[in-house]
Parts: C-alpha cells; structure tokens; sequence
C-alpha cells in the first residue's frame, strides 16, 4: 500500500491533521487501536481557544460547534471564601473561549474523514513505524479481522498520544525531555444536571483544588483534586458531591451546587512533559504525543490543534521538495507548547493545595491569587494566556 502521510492515531492531532491535508489534496491513511465507539466517548477536555475555533471554523469544521458550543468571556477565581470574575472581553480586547467537549470534536472529525472516504483505520493492533531516516518510511499494523499491512509513506505522523509508540522509536540520545510529575491527580465526573454556574469557576480551597465546569445548558463536567494514586473505588457518588459541595460554597451567599446522577467519572494524573525536537528525520510528533500538560490551564487538546495546523502546510512543502517549514515545525510548536506548559504549571501551583506544604506556600498561594483579581495587569496575564498565546492562529495551515 501506498499513501504520502502516515499517521498514527485518531485523537484530535491524528483527525484534525488527516482532514488539514485532504483540504491540500494530500492523501493520509489514519490507524487508531481503539474502536470508533471508544475514541468518540472518551471524556476528556471542554475549552476550546479563540484561535482553535477559528481553525475549525476556516477548515469548514466548525457546522455544530457553531450551534452547539457556549461561548464564555471569562471564568471565575474563587478562593478563601471569595469568587471574582476575571473578564477576559474585557482585558484582551473581546477574545473569548468556547466551550464544545473533545468529545464532539473528535466525532465531528471522524464523521468528516469518513464522509470525504477518508482511509481511516479502527482497533488496529501492532502499530510500527520504519525506516524514518529514509524518503520513504513505512507503517505496518495489523486491521481488525488480523490483516498485516505495510504502507509505504514519504512522511509519517506521529498523533498517537502520550502512550502511544511513534516517540520511543527516536533514539534516546536525540532527544532531550523535560518532566514533571505533580503530588495530586483529578477526579472528573460528568453530570446529568443543569450547571450551577455561568462560567467556569476554579476553586482553591484548604482541602483541595476544585473546578465547575460544563458541556451543556443540561450537562455539567466537575473535577476535584484527589491524591495521586486514589483509586475511584473510594469514591462513590455521595462523597464525591459531599466535597464538591464543600470546595464551592459560599456561605451567605444562597448559591448552591446542583446535584444530579453521576454519568462517567474516571481520575486523571498530572504531568508536565515536553520531549524536543518533534521531528526525527520524517517522522513528525505531534500533540500528546510530544508533549503534556496539567489540565487546569485547559491547554492539551488547543496545543494539539496548534502543532498540526504548523505541521499541515510543512508536510505540504515537504512533499513539494521544500523542507524550510518542516525543518521550523518542532520550533515553531515548541514556542507555544513551552508558554503553555509555564502557564499550566503556574495555574497549577496557584489552585492546588500541595500535601506537606506549610502555611508559608499556603500564604503564598493566597497572595498570588489576590494579586490576579486585584491587578488588571496580573489579570490581564491570565485572561491573554487562557484564551490563547501568541493569540494570531498558527500561521496559514489551509492556504496553499
Ligand atoms: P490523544 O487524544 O491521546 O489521541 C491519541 C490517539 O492515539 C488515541 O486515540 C490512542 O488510542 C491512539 N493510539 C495510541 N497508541 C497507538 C498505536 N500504537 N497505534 C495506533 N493508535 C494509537 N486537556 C484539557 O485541555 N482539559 C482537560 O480537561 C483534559 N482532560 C484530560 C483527561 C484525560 C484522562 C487525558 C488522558 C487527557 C486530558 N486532557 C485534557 C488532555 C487532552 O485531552 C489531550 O491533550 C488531547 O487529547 C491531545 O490530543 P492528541 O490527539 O494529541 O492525543
Ligand atoms: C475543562 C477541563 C479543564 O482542564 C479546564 O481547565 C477547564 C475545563 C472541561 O473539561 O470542561
């Protein structure tokens, strides 16, 4: 078999690249070892930047997103028993995020490919990739009825998630990787209730961090900081309401949370990670599969989007015998993917209670968090950051 692009997973970076190529005429083949069902169920992120939006909206995504998504100005602060509005129209000159589940994304992509007859291959087993140094690597796996298959390609894309095979295959000594493991995960849940709330509201509190937010006028998405190896066992519904309803309240206010019956929960860790360069001679990293970040800044799957919009017009000039914009990708990415990463940790650090910690980082925490909602500079900061920095799109990923 022959196809140009080869890649490998069908998260949004796999799908969103397969379709950014078909605009350019390139041909793709996409294999993922989970099923269609799976990928289109699994709850995962919910706030989609300015500039992401735009992408989906100038590569004719954007149909249901359009109607469906919520568009939020800010989000609020809350802490020692306070909650602030933190306006991002306002400080950022009208940008805003939306917010439309990953969930939807990924269906609205498979949808699109299978539509366009798109090559898109489902619970695949033994993905390999090949001779990467070469104008033609190769990418072997083995389809559903037990089929082994050899495509040869003139690039391949590496989409497959943090676990995924395509970044072990670089030799060690070429890469340089920067981790960081944090003392505490998330417990996410997704609700059959009514938000309690207008927009997002991250919650510090002595006993843990805490966020409320959203998927539909009907359907909340709440988290809450747990211990790093908990296990969801130890939490049915009762308490997990019980210390949601905690990390929230705000006495003499009357607000209340909502509560309703509990339809997925699953607990996430935290990790920063970044693994440089992106590329190794024609395989391409990009997404989760190069790099991970905390979730509270709401990053992950707009960084993902972002590298893929670069790496769309790169694969492009490469295959025109141009390899300027492919030898730039993994810098270009890592100018976003590095500002994203401080700023999810700086969220990260700022909501969280660290175990162990003293009264000295918990007075630091506070004055910090005071600082953002007293400062329009400091609130500034986060409202440029959350809806998207540098905010212009990545540079032209569906001209020609
Ligand atoms: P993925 O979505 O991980 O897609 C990779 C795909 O590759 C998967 O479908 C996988 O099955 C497939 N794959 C793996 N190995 C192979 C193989 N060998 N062969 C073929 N296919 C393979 N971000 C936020 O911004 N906010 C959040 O609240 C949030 N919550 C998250 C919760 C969880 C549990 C996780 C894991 C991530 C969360 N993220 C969140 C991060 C965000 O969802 C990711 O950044 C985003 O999914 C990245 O997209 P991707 O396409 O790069 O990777
Ligand atoms: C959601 C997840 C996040 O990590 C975040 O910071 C904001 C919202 C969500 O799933 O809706």
């Amino acid at each position: 078999m022959r196809t140009q692009v080869g890649i490998v997973g069908a998260g949004p970076a796999g799908l969103l690249l397969s379709h950014l190529l078909a605009l350019r005429g390139i041909d793709s083949v996409v294999v993922e070892i989970r099923s269609r069902a799976y990928c289109e169920a699994r709850q995962r992120a919910g706030v989609i930047e300015d500039g992401s939006v735009r992408l989906l909206r100038e590569a004719g995504l954007a149909g249901r997103l359009d109607r469906e998504g919520l568009e939020h100005g800010g989000i609020y602060l809350q802490f020692a028993g306070e909650r602030h509005h933190i306006d991002f129209r306002e400080l950022t000159g009208g940008r805003t995020v939306t917010v439309y589940a990953q969930t939807e994304v990924v269906k609205d992509l498979i949808a699109r490919r299978i539509a366009a007859g798109g090559a898109l291959h489902f619970e695949v087993t033994d993905t390999e990739v090949d001779h990467l140094e070469s104008e033609r690597p190769v990418l072997r796996y083995t389809d559903a009825t037990g089929v082994r298959h050899e495509v040869t390609c003139d690039a391949i894309a590496g989409c497959d998630g943090f676990h995924g095979i395509c970044r072990l295959t670089i030799p060690p000594g070429l890469t340089t990787v920067r981790e960081r493991e944090y003392p505490y995960a998330w417990l996410g849940i997704l609700a059959d209730v009514p938000p309690s709330t207008d927009e997002l509201i991250y919650s510090h509190h002595r006993d843990g961090f805490a966020l409320h937010s959203l998927r539909s006028p009907t359907v909340s998405r709440l988290y809450l900081q747990v211990e790093p190896d908990e296990s969801i066992v130890n939490w049915p519904d009762a308490r997990i309401w019980a210390e949601l309803a905690r990390r929230f309240e705000l006495p003499g206010t009357g607000w209340e949370l909502k509560q309703g019956p509990v339809l997925d929960k699953g607990i996430t860790p935290m990790r920063s990670y970044v693994s440089a360069p992106m590329r190794y001679g024609r395989l391409f990293l990009a997404g989760d599969a190069a790099h991970i970040v905390p979730p509270t800044g709401a990053k992950g799957l707009n960084l993902a989007m972002a590298d893929v919009s670069v790496l769309a017009p790169a694969l492009d000039a490469l295959l025109s015998g141009d390899d300027g914009p492919a030898a730039a990708y993994s810098a270009t990415c890592l100018n976003r993917v590095w500002r994203a990463t401080h700023f999810s940790w700086w969220m990260t650090t700022m909501l969280h209670r660290t175990p162990g910690a003293d009264e000295m980082a918990a007075e630091l925490q506070l004055s910090q968090l005071r600082y953002v909602v007293s400062s329009r500079a400091a609130a500034t900061s986060l409202a440029e950051n959350y809806t998207g920095y540098p905010p212009v799109p990545a540079p032209a990923a569906l001209a020609s």
